[in-house]
């Protein structure tokens, strides 16, 4: 498959990468380059081989945020008729965790396609912010609801209100990303954390994502039986048995992903 704005690769065993690839727009998110990734993704996600997921820019950008001359010539109607960026972007639905790799700009949509994804490697440059305020508009692809669950209300409204950005230390002391690693390193880091992931029983690590996303929408009540429910799916994998198995053996696991 090619593509036109995005580049696709396998950085490491069991690692699909998405590259966003409009450099010279600062990775801007038009609409064929969102439908890119969504079909890139879900091909990564639909193929066994594939355990993790890395989506990232370039060193300069991850993203600058929604294409704006693209939606400068949009009506109220055009975007309520077009899928909206939290759709689009929705990859909590995926079975495979994804980690976005983020150096430099993560504006706006950019940053909020970082915060869809379940983990954030940053590089030591990279710039969080919602700018949208200075557009006359407000973020629109999750932005007021994830930065007010990852920072809290204080920071997230200072951030969406009067365009404060967040440097790669502040996310970090913030928790709003895994880690931080210079800028020759982070894509390593990022790989690494896919690695680690990837070698793990997808089944597993599929409901272990699943239960750690439900923890965002729902009470604990609720959100503590669903994770005993999908405790007790993975309780009836082959994995299972053979993970126990292998500790005991004193051996490797493998998995069948069963
Ligand atoms: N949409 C379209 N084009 C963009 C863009 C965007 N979001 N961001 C940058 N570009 C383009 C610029 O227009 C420029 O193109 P030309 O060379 O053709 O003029 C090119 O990328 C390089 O940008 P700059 O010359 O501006 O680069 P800079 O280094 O001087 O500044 C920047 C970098 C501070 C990120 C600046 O480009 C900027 O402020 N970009 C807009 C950021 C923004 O407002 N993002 C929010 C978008 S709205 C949104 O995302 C809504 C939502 O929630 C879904």
């Amino acid at each position: 498959m090619s593509y036109e704005y995005i580049l696709v690769d396998r950085p490491a065993d069991g690692v699909g990468r998405v590259r966003l690839n409009r450099p010279q727009a600062l990775n801007a998110l038009n609409s064929p380059l969102m439908d890119e990734v969504n079909e890139a993704m879900l091909a990564f996600n639909d193929d066994a081989t594939i355990g993790a997921m890395i989506l990232t820019g370039d060193d300069k950008a991850f993203a600058a945020g929604a294409d704006i001359k693209e939606m400068d010539g949009k009506s109220q109607i055009d975007m309520l008729m077009t899928d909206s960026l939290v759709d689009r972007f929705d990859f909590a639905a995926l079975t495979k965790p994804v980690i976005a790799a983020v150096s430099g700009y993560a504006l706006g949509g950019g940053c909020e396609i970082a915060l869809a994804c379940d983990m954030i490697v940053a590089s030591a440059t990279a710039l969080f912010g919602q700018p949208e305020i200075n557009l006359g508009i407000i973020p629109g692809a999750g932005g007021t609801q994830r930065l007010t669950r990852a920072l809290g209300k204080a920071l997230a409204m200072e951030i969406i209100l009067t365009d404060r950005k967040l440097s790669a230390e502040e996310a970090l002391r913030y928790g709003l990303v895994n880690r931080v690693a210079p800028l020759d390193e982070y894509m390593d880091a990022a790989i690494s954390i896919a690695q680690k992931a990837a070698r793990r029983s997808q089944v597993a690590v599929s409901l272990a994502k699943d239960a750690v996303n439900k923890a965002y929408e729902t009470t604990l009540a609720e959100g503590l039986a669903y994770e005993r429910r999908n405790f007790l799916v993975a309780f009836g994998s082959d994995d299972k048995v053979e993970g126990m198995r292998a500790f005991i053996e004193k051996r490797r696991p493998q998995w069948t992903n069963r």
